[in-house]
This record gives structure tokens, C-alpha cells and sequence, in this order.
């Protein structure tokens, strides 16, 4: 994908005004390993036009924020703003949970394994994508997990 470029992205409408959310991933909780019971979207950041939401202030900490609104995602033309930030794993205090979870599970080089989301899109550094779901790293040449200490 490419910054400047239009595409059709999932969105999710504002509850009263006429701005969209860009969403990636089916909507969930974290119940099983995190233990966060709200059901949620995660934002798109590639997407998410922060002149729109200035509750989001900066491309990095919107990763951690999620949409717990009601809403079916409908699919939207939406400008590529910029590609995915580094996801703040080091800051992440169930990253270790996830990893040790998801250590045994193959990555399709496509789809997060956790939640779905679609991420064989994203960008690569060093053949490790990480996923903008909740962090984790998968290594797209072996289809394993790449843990943090790895790749930081
Ligand atoms: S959806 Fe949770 S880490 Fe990918």
C-alpha cells in the first residue's frame, strides 16, 4: 500500500457526526489473555484523519487506543495518511502474555493469528511485520513469532 493512495478501508461512523473511523480487524474483547471485557475496534492509523479526532493526539499512542463505540464497519474510501508507526511494544504490558500464547502458532504471512487482522499490507523491517492489533511480531520467512528482544 501507498501513502497518498485511496482505498477502501472499513470504517466505522461517528454516533452523531459525519466523520469515520477507520477500523482494521473484526470487533472483540480481550478476555482470554488480557482480560479487558470491552468489546473494541482498533483504529487504522494509516488512516485515521487526526484533524477529525483531536481526542487522538499522535500516530503512535492512537495504536494503543481502541473504538468501544457501536457500529458496523461499512467500507469507505480513505486516503493512506502514513504507514503504520512503530507499535510501542516496550510499553506494551501484555505483550509477554500474547507471545508466550501465540509461540507455537503459524503466521499465513497475510493474517494476524490473534484477531485477524489483515497485515501482510504493513510495512517490514528486517522480515519482521508487526501486527497494530496489540504488537505482536511475526517473522514473514519462517511464519514464527519474533519475540521483542529479538528484534529491538
Ligand atoms: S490482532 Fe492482536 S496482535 Fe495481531
Amino acid at each position: 500500500m501507498q501513502v497518498g493512495r485511496i482505498y477502501q478501508v472499513p470504517a466505522i461512523k461517528h454516533p452523531s457526526l459525519e466523520v469515520y473511523y477507520p477500523i482494521c480487524g473484526p470487533r472483540h474483547t480481550d478476555s482470554e489473555f488480557l482480560f479487558f471485557n470491552v468489546p473494541h475496534y482498533h483504529y487504522d492509523v494509516r488512516f485515521l484523519d487526526l484533524n477529525l479526532t483531536p481526542d487522538i493526539l499522535d500516530p503512535p499512542s492512537a495504536l494503543t487506543l481502541v473504538h468501544t463505540g457501536e457500529g458496523v464497519p461499512t467500507l469507505r474510501p480513505m486516503k493512506m495518511l502514513r504507514e503504520t508507526p512503530v507499535f510501542p511494544v516496550e510499553e506494551a504490558y501484555w505483550l509477554s502474555t500474547l507471545e508466550s500464547a501465540y509461540a507455537e502458532v503459524k503466521f499465513d504471512c497475510r493474517t494476524c493469528p490473534h484477531r485477524g487482522i489483515i497485515i501482510g499490507d504493513q510495512p517490514q523491517h528486517n522480515n519482521i511485520v508487526v501486527c497494530p492489533g496489540h504488537g505482536l511480531r511475526w517473522n514473514t520467512l519462517t511464519g514464527k513469532l519474533s519475540a521483542r528482544k529479538q528484534t529491538t
